[in-house]
């Protein structure tokens, strides 16, 4: 069984993905931490996110062991993994990983931008996360105070558009609901909510 979860930034989908893969005995895989994890490790090897060269080079040297990193987390690596994501290159260098974790004998959850259109178009169940901007932007804001960073709430907003337009404008792999997933639109649902409503799409597909 594999369980694509597709949405935007701050949607609420690793949480929601965590949760299911808890109840359905999954393996789970957060892939944003993937380009996370290629942001960071080019900015290290004094490369410039930008050049898709020195992404490539840092995507074909990934190690997954590394993708727990706190540090992953913060804000200005995602907003370079969007960067580094938009190279088509390193979507490729990318590629090979995630397919062999989907194909694990457990079956997995895998959340990111492009799993039910480009990772894994026969998932059995296709989830598309969103939330307003302001939705997600409220509540990436609430954690990110909650973890000491002195930020605003425009700020994250302009954060979360910015990010956005460069994942939905791209031309490889842009942000895509796929036209068999199943839309959770968390704007007025609490996380428990989220995930009664998840975990009824997917039994009724089972
Ligand atoms: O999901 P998260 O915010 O951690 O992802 C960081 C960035 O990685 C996204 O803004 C997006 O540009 C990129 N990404 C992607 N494809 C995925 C997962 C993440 O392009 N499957």
């Amino acid at each position: 069984m594999i369980i694509a979860v597709d949405g935007p930034a701050a949607s609420g989908k690793g949480t929601l993905s965590k949760r299911v893969a808890v109840h359905y005995a999954l393996a789970y895989l957060d892939t944003g931490s993937l380009y996370r994890a290629v942001a960071r490790d080019t900015v290290i090897a004094g490369g410039d996110p930008r050049d898709e060269d020195a992404a490539v080079a840092a995507a074909e040297k990934i190690d997954p062991d590394t993708l727990e990193d706190p540090g992953l987390r913060a804000r200005g690596v995602g907003e370079a993994a969007s960067i580094v994501a938009a190279h088509a290159k390193v979507r490729t260098a990318l590629l090979a990983y995630q397919r062999s974790f989907a194909k694990q004998p457990a079956g997995a959850v895998i959340d990111g931008r492009d799993i039910g259109t480009v990772i894994c178009p026969d998932a059995t169940v296709k989830l598309f996360v969103t939330a307003t901007p302001e939705e997600r932007a409220h509540r990436r804001y609430l954690q990110l105070i909650d973890g000491g960073v002195q930020v605003t709430e425009d700020e994250v907003l302009a954060d979360i558009r910015r990010r956005d337009e460069r994942d939905q404008g791209r031309e490889a792999a842009p942000l895509l609901k796929a036209d068999d997933a199943h839309l959770l639109d968390t704007t007025n649902l609490s996380i428990d909510a989220a995930f009664k409503a998840a975990i009824d799409v997917i039994d009724a597909a089972l």
